[in-house]
């Protein structure tokens, strides 16, 4: 039997320059925005988080990404407050087991090195906890030295391990921790 999925509430956060953004969960009518999204990202983004410079993210793989089921596969979204146009996208999917989740994040270029994506990782990592998770797994670019910085500076334990010119990580999110003190997710 499937268990009900874990709720996720819509919340602000507060960026390092005063700025504040607005985190969300992803929904079925967001296909056409993270369409759009996808295409405002450089080049250079666009080819850290898909492995090669994809100018269009097709209908179907958009679908795919906005209808999720909140319990085995999670998304928020990142936008300004009072705004729909997405921003940055956070997620993670369970393999089969349960146990193990593989993490992926994009930020609009102008928007990246400002700790969005540590508040990101946070939140998804205390849901997936509360889902029955025990690790996330990601599979980054070497070069990628922000999102490689994210992770070793994150509040789990990383496993950092190479192999054929790809990095892999591992994040034990197995014990409970404090939430970051940025994060002002679920408020008003
Ligand atoms: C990887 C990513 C999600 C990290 O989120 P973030 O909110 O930028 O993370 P941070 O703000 O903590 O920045 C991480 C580090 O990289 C640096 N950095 C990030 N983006 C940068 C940029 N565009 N220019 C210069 N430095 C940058 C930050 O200064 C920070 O360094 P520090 O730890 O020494 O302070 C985000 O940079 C991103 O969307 N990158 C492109 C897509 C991608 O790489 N996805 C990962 C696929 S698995």
């Amino acid at each position: 039997m499937t268990s009900p999925a874990v709720p996720l509430t819509a919340g602000p956060l507060q960026l390092a320059d005063g700025r504040r953004v607005w985190f969300r969960p992803i929904r079925p009518d967001d296909t056409r925005r993270l369409r759009e999204f996808h295409r405002r990202l450089s080049m250079h983004t666009q080819r850290l988080r898909f492995f090669t410079p994809m100018r269009e993210l097709s209908q179907s793989m958009a679908e795919g990404f906005c209808n999720v089921d909140f319990q085995r596969r999670v998304a928020i979204v990142v936008t300004y407050p009072g705004e729909t146009t997405i921003r940055g996208v956070g997620r993670y999917e369970m393999d089969d087991g349960g146990r193990s989740a593989e993490v992926a994040f994009v930020l609009q270029d102008d928007l990246q090195g400002l700790g969005i994506g540590p508040a990101l990782l946070s939140l998804l990592a205390m849901h997936a906890r509360v889902a029955g998770a025990e690790q996330f797994t990601a599979v980054v670019l070497p070069e990628n030295s922000a999102m490689l910085g994210v992770f070793q500076n994150c509040e789990f334990p990383a496993t950092v391990t190479h192999s054929d010119g790809t990095t892999y990580v591992r994040l034990d999110i197995s014990a409970p921790q404090e939430p970051r003190p940025l994060v002002a997710f679920g408020a008003k």
